[in-house]
């Protein structure tokens, strides 16, 4: 993927989160773009949902996922930790860490379902309309190919 196109990638971003109010703002998600420790994901029906996940050392981070709305419970974002998962293969990372509030059910069943555990929990790790909420510590070790 060329890294000279947030603008165009930030609209596919911003089409797959629609009315999702948790949106990174462009300048944000044009600085994550250029960092080069970072990995995107598109769904090959590119509005469908996105994965974006950072590398440091042999490890991924999943900085953020989501499918969009209309496709909900349609194996999106399922297939998108597919694709990380052969990514990490590949290129010899050994784990995936995430962090996911403790009240997203949803995310939870769904990395649950893809093999993570949890490892631990964070209190108080997100604001979200000035509330604050727990998060997991959830992570996936990874085989490699042989
Ligand atoms: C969480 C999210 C990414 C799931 O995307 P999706 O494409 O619908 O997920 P999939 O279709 O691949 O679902 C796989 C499994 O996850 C679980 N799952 C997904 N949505 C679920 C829900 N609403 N309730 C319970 N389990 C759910 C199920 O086990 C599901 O398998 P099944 O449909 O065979 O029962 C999506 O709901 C979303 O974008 N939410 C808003 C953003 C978000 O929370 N991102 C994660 C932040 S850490």
């Amino acid at each position: 993927m060329q890294k000279n196109d947030s603008e165009k990638l930030y609209k596919k971003y911003i089409a797959i989160k629609e009315n999702n109010k948790n949106k990174w703002s462009k300048e944000f998600f044009k600085k994550i773009f250029l960092d080069k420790k970072t990995f995107f994901f598109f769904h090959k029906k590119n509005s469908r949902g996105y994965l974006i996940a950072r590398k440091i050392l042999d490890e991924f981070e999943i900085l953020s996922l989501a499918t969009n709305k209309n496709y909900f419970r349609k194996g999106i974002a399922s297939e998108l930790i597919d694709l990380l998962i052969d990514e990490a293969k590949e290129i010899g990372v050994k784990k995936i860490f995430l962090e996911v509030a403790t009240l997203n059910v949803a995310a939870i069943s769904l990395y649950t379902k893809m093999g993570f555990i949890i490892i631990g929990k964070r209190n108080g790790y997100y604001i979200k309309n000035g509330k604050k909420q727990d998060a997991y510590n959830m992570v996936i070790n990874i085989n490699r190919k042989i």
